[in-house]
């Protein structure tokens, strides 16, 4: 596979400090565009606006998937990227449930790998802060039938980033969601469609307005079990164990979530994955059973979170705004692991050299 490299002397002034989300973007990107029936060799390519005619299919019907991942430098300047070939595992289930063609996993790790040697420059090193890596593909036929296209994108961005929650790494709170249902079995909840995420803003917003971070979400069918909160999978300390909801086909599949039940369980911890009901959560806040929540992935990291509101009634779980125990365990040594801190016994890093 040939990577052709268009250079620029236009080069941007990188921050000095980075800080919140996906807000800045480095000098280059990644391009590779289907059309005849294949992929074509990819280009890295200046940062620039993409071209597009109003009658391009993904304005229209959304066949769109995405990945997010990171790249992180540490003070001696080793760059590392984090089960890079994992997401892009995930982005080839995903494309295949929105029947977009696939995309091999290893060229577009080759891809990612080049394009980060080009931008090492702009990797930060504070703790806390990264290089998001945000590939997505998607479609680009210029007609308006529904079907799936014969001509598609798959592009790479990358995005020097802090913390995802606008007040950093502090607890959250959510809101239990009972009107909205984000995904149900047979949907496209599993995969990283963009349809999910513009089905979960209305209710989003509707929990910001109330002064919540994010929503809880449950299940379509019984509204009894919990899901997910759409940026992050989540996780319960209930009477000692480590609970979460096991993936039932409408539930992503983070790879942060995979991470933490594996980190955990080489600790010793008791993990459950499975059903866990809502009402299960609540009475365990409500007798002190519950002493930590935390939500999990690639943005949010390990996100603590502090407290949760259903109705009229809010559960503070744990110390307002504070990090509990087991949160901030698995932050640091998740970071330390990424970072090159601490040793990999997973074989989940790879230093891009
Ligand atoms: C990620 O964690 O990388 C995601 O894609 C979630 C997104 C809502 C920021």
């Amino acid at each position: 596979m040939q990577i052709e490299f268009i250079k620029t002397n236009d080069l941007k002034q990188k921050p000095e400090t980075v800080s919140g989300f996906g807000k800045i973007f480095t000098d280059y990107m990644y391009v590779r565009e289907y059309a005849d029936g294949s992929w074509h060799d990819g280009k890295i390519v200046p940062f620039d606006a993409l071209e597009l005619l109003p009658c391009s299919s993904v304005l229209h019907y959304g066949q769109a998937v995405f990945e997010g991942l990171k790249a992180y430098k540490n003070n001696n300047g080793e760059v590392r990227l984090f089960r890079a070939r994992d997401n892009f595992k995930r982005m080839a289930t995903s494309c295949d449930r929105l029947c977009i063609p696939p995309i091999d996993s290893d060229e577009a790790y080759n891809a990612l790998y080049e394009l980060i040697n080009i931008e090492r420059d702009w990797i930060p090193t504070e703790r806390g802060t990264s290089l998001y890596v945000r590939p997505f593909v998607f479609a680009c036929d210029e007609s308006l039938g529904v079907h799936a296209a014969k001509n598609y994108k798959f592009i790479i961005i990358l995005s020097p980033s802090g913390a995802y929650y606008s007040h950093g790494f502090a607890p959250v709170s959510l809101k239990v969601e009972r009107e909205y249902v984000r995904a149900s079995k047979g949907g496209t909840g599993a995969y990283k469609v963009v349809g999910n995420y513009a089905a979960s803003i209305k209710a989003g917003d509707a929990a910001n307005k109330l002064g919540y971070d994010q929503v809880l979400w449950l299940d379509a069918i019984e509204r009894k079990y919990v899901e997910e909160v759409g940026s992050m999978n989540i996780f319960f300390v209930l009477d000692g164990k480590v609970v979460t909801p096991e993936l039932n086909g409408s539930i992503l599949p983070g790879i942060t979530r995979d991470s933490v039940i594996k980190l955990l369980k080489s600790k010793g911890y008791d993990v459950q994955e499975r059903r866990v009901a809502i009402d299960e959560v609540l009475d365990g806040a409500a007798n002190g059973k519950l002493t930590e929540i935390f939500g999990t992935g690639t943005a949010a990291v390990i996100s603590p979170v502090d407290m949760l509101g259903d109705g009229d009634k809010k559960y503070v779980i744990g110390e307002r705004g504070k990090a509990g125990k087991i949160s901030a365990m698995l932050f640091d040594t998740l970071t330390d692991i990424q970072t090159g801190a601490a040793k990999d016994g997973f074989g989940w890093v790879t230093e891009v050299k």
